[in-house]
């Protein structure tokens, strides 16, 4: 039986698994701290709703027209009110249609999705759970056709499957997974592409399309660029340390400009069961990376993952996949030049000079961001001629200056301390180990960097940092201890020049509550009570450079709220300015989110909803299939409440925003 404290939930892992994984940097206490800036207990004390008035500029106590009016934010639609409900909202004079719902199909042959009933032979042709990154690669260059592309992340078997919990002492207890349990969520693990048409001005799937798929925790894979091929890739079951088999926990990712899909491995090690044979040498690595973790019971079925019976299959996973979605048969690739740690995600940018530089967060406590730029250049007259620009170039780790500055640090072997000497033989080494060669050379412990997405107009890159509650010393770039909201670092790279291995940096905002002093959030004045968000997760960057950030964890908090989509200013007297277009129902995340070239559409993923409740007056009990929290989407009592991809237009057409 697995407890509801060790469920695998993403949002909360960082809590679960202690104190983060870098042995270089100093940390523990901070939850005495972080106890402090929860909302319930800023309302048991003294300061409670008074400090709300007191705090608040004249400016934001302007009717909302008047406030916006003398505001030059870039942003003119009506917000929504922050709350929790079991339902989702978006702002007055938008839709927001559910698009793709879990156990959806994919295929026209699927079948019809029956959650009473399920199977793995259903589930490998249907949409997959957890929704995660959302990409669009528009098709014939058409604004009302293409292939969405989406990650899905996990499962969270408690909401998926009937008649596996029981309640002990108000806990959750899952019974451990069957053969078949684990066949079903290695199948909705994984990723979809399906074509979507925009009839009648709504999008919907087309089922027979030729370039529909679906990839999961089973499809074929090939390991490429220069660790591919290593004695530590190899098992017993492929001597070549080049053939592997799926891709897991698929966070954020990125469509490049060839055209590809992007799904990064994040927290690869929840996978993975079993103890490492005695002084194997892998144990420091796997250390360093929390395997295993033992949060899914495959091992049982699959010794590939439990790392007695396979021990370097972990290696192999951990990486960026490349998929080819004009090739519906094509072999996905993971690109080891970019390295392997907790991938959250990998969106891209074309730099002057042609070469492509793909931003890469690692999603753990005092762990690092990261760059990779290509060696070749891109040829937009040459779709072929990119197809492997991601096998072979530098990947570099970021340092945050205290002056403001900062320096991009090569991970090449054979440069600085990346030597035989500290166990690098090779750049190989370096790739598999990514993690201790940054700490090596000395990179900037991090809040837990999560997506970082470039603007292309402006040579600067926002870097979403979710939260570190067990920070005890501040650095320039993470300046709060028991950073329980996080914050958004901006880059900007020397003369706008994307391949730059020096740039400046700046903290666009820190997150929280702005009307309570203690948490130190920085929203402008002008940000209404809505408007503020804590845990920065995900973001996109529009046609018009507008930023969009979604957020992971706000209703874990009892915070008041659910997680959603803000738009935030950038720019000019706005900047820091921030507003809520769209909320989801309670105990989901937020996800996606993806702005169409044309700004006609946001589309947004809404993952793990009904996951929690216990702190919404509106159930106040653990949340499970037989129990939930809500049934969104379908509000039907034969139905469970279902992860979803929603697309988000403007009432009668127009751009978004
Ligand atoms: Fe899957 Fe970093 O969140
Ligand atoms: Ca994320
Ligand atoms: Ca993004
Ligand atoms: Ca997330």
């Amino acid at each position: 039986m697995t407890k509801q404290s060790q469920l695998f939930r993403t949002s909360q892992l960082e809590e679960a698994d202690g104190p983060g994984l870098n042995p270089t940097g100093n940390r523990t206490m901070g939850d005495i701290i972080a106890a402090r800036f929860s909302r319930r207990g800023f309302l048991k004390g003294s300061m409670a709703s008074a400090a709300i008035a007191a705090t608040v500029s004249p400016v934001a106590l302007l009717a909302a027209d008047e406030a916006r009016a003398q505001s030059a934010s870039v942003f003119n639609f009506p917000e929504v009110e922050a709350g929790v409900d079991a339902d989702h909202h978006v702002a007055e004079g938008y839709n927001a249609d559910v698009l793709l719902r879990w156990g959806d199909k994919v295929f026209a042959d699927a079948p019809e999705f029956d959650p009473t009933n399920q199977s793995e032979a259903a589930q490998e042709r249907q949409f997959g759970y957890n929704n995660d990154y959302v990409g669009f690669i528009p098709l014939d260059g058409a604004t009302d056709r293409g292939l969405l592309v989406v990650n899905h992340e996990y499962t969270n078997e408690h909401l998926m499957f009937p008649g596996i919990v029981t309640m002990q002492n108000g806990e959750l207890e899952v019974a451990d997974a069957t053969e078949d349990r684990a066949n079903i969520e290695m199948a909705a693990h994984g990723g979809t592409v399906i074509e979507i048409r925009k009839v009648d001005g709504k999008w919907q799937p087309v089922l027979d399309a030729p370039l529909n798929r679906r990839i999961t925790a089973k499809t074929e894979m090939q390991l490429t660029g220069p660790a591919a091929g290593h004695d530590r890739l190899k098992t017993s079951e492929d001597a070549s340390g080049r053939k592997v088999f799926g891709t897991i926990n698929n966070c954020a990712g990125g469509v490049t400009p060839w055209g590809t899909y992007i799904m990064a491995e994040e927290n690869i090690h929840g996978y993975f069961i079993g103890e490492l044979p005695e002084g194997h040498r892998e144990a420091a690595n796997y250390d360093r990376l929390g395997v295993p973790g033992g949060s899914y019971q495959w091992g049982n079925y699959h010794k590939r993952f439990d790392v007695g019976a396979e021990p370097n299959e972990p290696n192999r996973f951990g990486w960026v996949v490349e998929v080819d979605v004009m090739d519906p048969n094509s072999v996905p690739k993971k690109r080891t030049a970019l390295g392997r740690f907790k991938h959250e995600g990998a969106e891209s940018v074309v730099a002057k000079d042609g070469r492509v530089v793909f931003y890469l967060g690692d999603d753990e406590r005092f762990d690092y961001v990261y760059k990779f730029v290509t060696a070749g250049k891109y040829n937009p007259d040459d779709r072929a001629a990119n197809m492997d620009l991601l096998d072979e170039g530098t990947l570099y780790v970021a340092r945050f200056d205290e002056d403001g500055s900062m320096e991009w640090l090569p991970l090449v072997h054979g440069e600085g301390p990346l030597t035989a000497e500290n166990g690098f033989e090779s750049q190989a080494d370096i790739l598999i180990e990514t993690r201790r060669a940054g700490d090596l050379l000395g990179a900037t412990p991090m809040d837990r960097p999560e997506d970082i997405q470039p603007n292309p107009a402006t040579g600067r890159a926002y870097v979403m940092l979710t939260n570190n509650t067990k920070r005890e010393e501040a650095n320039a770039a993470n300046p709060r201890v028991a950073n329980a909201f996080g914050h958004i670092v901006e880059i900007l790279e020397a003369d706008g020049d994307f391949t730059a291995t020096t740039g400046n940096w700046e903290i666009l905002l820190q997150c929280g509550d702005p009307s309570v002093a203690e948490v130190g959030a920085t929203f402008s004045t002008e940000t209404t009570k809505n408007g503020w968000f804590g845990m920065p997760d995900n973001a996109a960057i529009d046609a018009d450079g507008r930023l969009w950030v979604s957020t992971d964890g706000n209703s874990m908090g009892d915070t008041g709220r659910t997680d959603g989509l803000w738009a935030v200013d950038t720019e000019g007297d706005a900047r820091g300015t921030s507003r809520l277009f769209y909320r989801v129902p309670v105990g989901a995340e937020m996800c996606g989110p993806c702005p169409t070239e044309d700004m006609t559409t946001m589309f947004v993923a809404v993952q793990h909803p009904g996951d929690g409740g216990e702190d919404w007056e509106g159930h106040g009990r653990p949340s499970y299939y037989e129990d939930l929290s809500t049934r969104w989407p379908d509000f039907r009592d034969d139905m469970p409440v279902r992860p979803a991809v929603v697309a988000i237009t403007r009432q009668g057409g127009g751009r978004i925003g």
